[in-house]
């Protein structure tokens, strides 16, 4: 039987690459920059399967140019980029990675968490830019983790990870999320209004999925929210924040400081001033990199692709719903 004719979008790591080349004719986009609209248009004409990442816009024009599409899959847990309820209306499933990243991700949210408040970019700045003269009682001072306010914006898997972390260094745990989560609770975190979370956190992770309601969940307003001396953290979407009120905050000292994976536009220009300001970490959205883990969202990646070619339900799919309409 021919194979099934597939478009990637990019190189996976093997775990998921190697499967996919060897029971699909894939087309793989071999280039370090995602492949251009057009490029993606032109592919998937003829294609049954296309596998994409969170730099690919699918949307409805994508879908439409697309007519033997059979499924999408991404390889990430979040699917902002592509426009779900057009994959559902055009009866397209579409699946992602989750559960596989959640450790990653946390891990990344507490290096972030621990580089800025004790200041660890600032501190090898300093070494290198040769400011280092000697042991000072008052040099690069930041506040202490251990037994603070951690105020988690939804509590989901990875946010649920990161409590667990924030349980080892005896902090109290805030939440908001849309519904309680038991998990959480057992962890000792209580749910609360966003306000309360700003208003009595010394840290702020970000945990949401980007939807038209957290879009800018974090602006201006809430930035004046937060303690003087809070610090946010943001390991979800970068429009999660308004980043220019960010920018401003941090500019007057609204807050003490930011650790950012994620930004809004990827990648951020690199004159920005958040990416000069002693206080501020910016990452390039890698929190999920590590070499298991991307192996894994690969193999996942994998599976859903070729469970959707099959006909067979995703091991994965962002929109069940598609499966209901019998
Ligand atoms: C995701 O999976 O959504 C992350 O942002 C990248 O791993």
């Amino acid at each position: 039987m021919a194979k099934a004719r597939v478009y990637v979008t990019r190189l996976l790591p093997a775990a998921g690459m190697d499967r996919i080349l060897a029971e699909t004719e894939a087309v793989v986009w071999e280039g370090e920059m995602p492949p251009p609209k057009e490029e993606i248009l032109r592919q998937v004409a003829s294609c049954e399967g296309l596998v994409c990442l969170l730099t690919d816009p699918i949307d409805a024009e994508v879908m439409d140019a697309a007519p033997h599409l059979k499924v999408i899959a991404q390889m990430a847990v979040g699917y902002d980029n592509i426009d779900i309820p057009a994959a559902t209306e055009r009866g397209i499933p579409v699946g992602n990675t989750p559960g596989v990243l959640t450790e990653t991700t946390a891990d990344m949210a507490w290096t972030l968490l621990m580089a800025t408040a004790r200041r660890v970019g600032d501190g090898q700045q300093y070494v290198r830019d040769g400011k280092w003269q000697t042991w000072g009682p008052m040099t690069l001072l930041g506040p202490d983790l251990y037994g603070a306010t951690l105020g988690i914006v939804g509590m989901g898997r990875i946010g649920v990870a990161v409590a667990r972390r924030a349980q080892g260094f005896n902090m109290r745990i805030l939440y908001t999320n849309l519904f309680p989560v038991p998990e959480a609770d057992l962890l000792g975190a209580s749910q609360v209004e966003m306000d309360t979370l700003l208003a009595e956190s010394d840290f702020i992770s970000l945990h949401c999925a980007l939807t038209p309601e957290t879009t800018h969940l974090i602006g201006a307003a809430e930035l004046r929210k937060m303690k003087p001396g809070a610090l946010l953290i943001n390991t979800s979407r970068g429009p999660v924040v308004d980043q220019d009120a960010l920018t401003e905050a941090l500019q007057a000292g609204v807050i003490a400081g930011a650790g950012l994976d994620v930004t809004d536009p990827e990648p951020i220009d690199p004159n920005h001033p958040l990416v000069h300001m002693e206080n501020v970490i910016v990452l390039p959205h890698i929190a999920s990199a590590s070499i298991g883990t991307r192996n894994k969202m690969a193999e996942l990646t994998a599976d859903n692709l070729l469970a959707g070619l099959r006909g067979e339900r995703l091991p994965n799919p962002v929109n069940p719903e598609v499966y209901e309409r019998g």
